[in-house]
């Protein structure tokens, strides 16, 4: 198993008031699996796939990846997990405006030491494998939308995760440039076994899914397996 969480709750505090956004979660995910979480806005999807993230750490319970409980690791060995082992793709892209596409995808190589002439290396074949040869030297502003998730992308896969994680990665996007989105992460996951986590409105874009897990008030409320892995 690369993930399992047990009992997972989360209680934001704001001010006197306790909010419960997670209440007592539990799943295993197994490595290469390709699993969507779908639910109404503020039922709690961000906040489980951040803490699956190790973005987060989780008010109670366990949540174990690749072995690791994230509540018992220091800020830095989490840090440490996330650049190694995770990679991240959010709604709004987070790229660096004054970077070009290429400089983008070399940041987390950069944090993890790799000499430049590597990096650009590696930058061009990233950005070449999600369809971006000739895009090397743009900056964001000098590419589409769906281009700019491309880059984020990349740059998600500088450290060769084994788990990619995307927080409604074709929330901002025209329905062409969604599907070439999800057609990259099916990739990602049938050809190099990436397990992926996706949180979407969009229900049509689980079709490459193994499961999707429906979720309300902070539970995970019903799970419908498309493949079993
Ligand atoms: N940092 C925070 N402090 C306080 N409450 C928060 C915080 N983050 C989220 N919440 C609350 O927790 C609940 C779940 O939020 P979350 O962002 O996980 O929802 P979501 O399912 O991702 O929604 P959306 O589809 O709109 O992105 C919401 O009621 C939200 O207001
Ligand atoms: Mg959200």
């Amino acid at each position: 198993m690369v993930m399992v969480a047990n009992d997972l709750w989360k209680v934001y505090k704001l001010g006197e008031i306790e909010y419960p956004a997670l209440r007592g979660v539990s799943f295993k995910a197994k490595r290469g699996e390709y699993i969507a979480i779908v639910g109404p806005s503020g039922s709690g999807k961000s906040t489980l796939l951040n803490i699956m993230g190790a973005l987060d750490r989780p008010t109670r319970g366990t949540m174990m990846i690749d072995g690791l409980d994230i509540s018992t690791l220091s800020d830095n060995k989490l840090a440490e997990l996330r650049n190694r082992k995770l990679g991240f793709v959010f709604q709004t892209f987070n790229l660096l405006s004054y970077m070009s596409a290429a400089e983008n995808v070399e940041t987390p190589l950069i944090a993890a030491g790799v000499p430049l002439e590597l990096r650009r290396k590696r930058s061009f074949e990233l950005l070449e494998m999600v369809g971006l040869k000739g895009f090397e030297r743009n900056r964001p502003s000098m590419l589409s939308g769906g281009q700019q998730q491309r880059v984020a992308i990349a740059r998600a896969l500088a450290n060769d995760p084994q788990i990619i994680l995307a927080d409604e990665p074709t929330g901002n996007l025209d329905s062409k440039s969604s599907l070439e989105i999800i057609d990259i992460l099916r990739r990602l996951n049938t050809e190099k076994g990436v397990t992926v986590i996706m949180v979407t409105h969009n229900l049509e874009l689980t079709v490459y899914c193994d499961r999707i897990w429906y979720v309300r008030d902070g539970r995970i409320e019903r799970e419908e397996v498309l493949h079993a892995k």
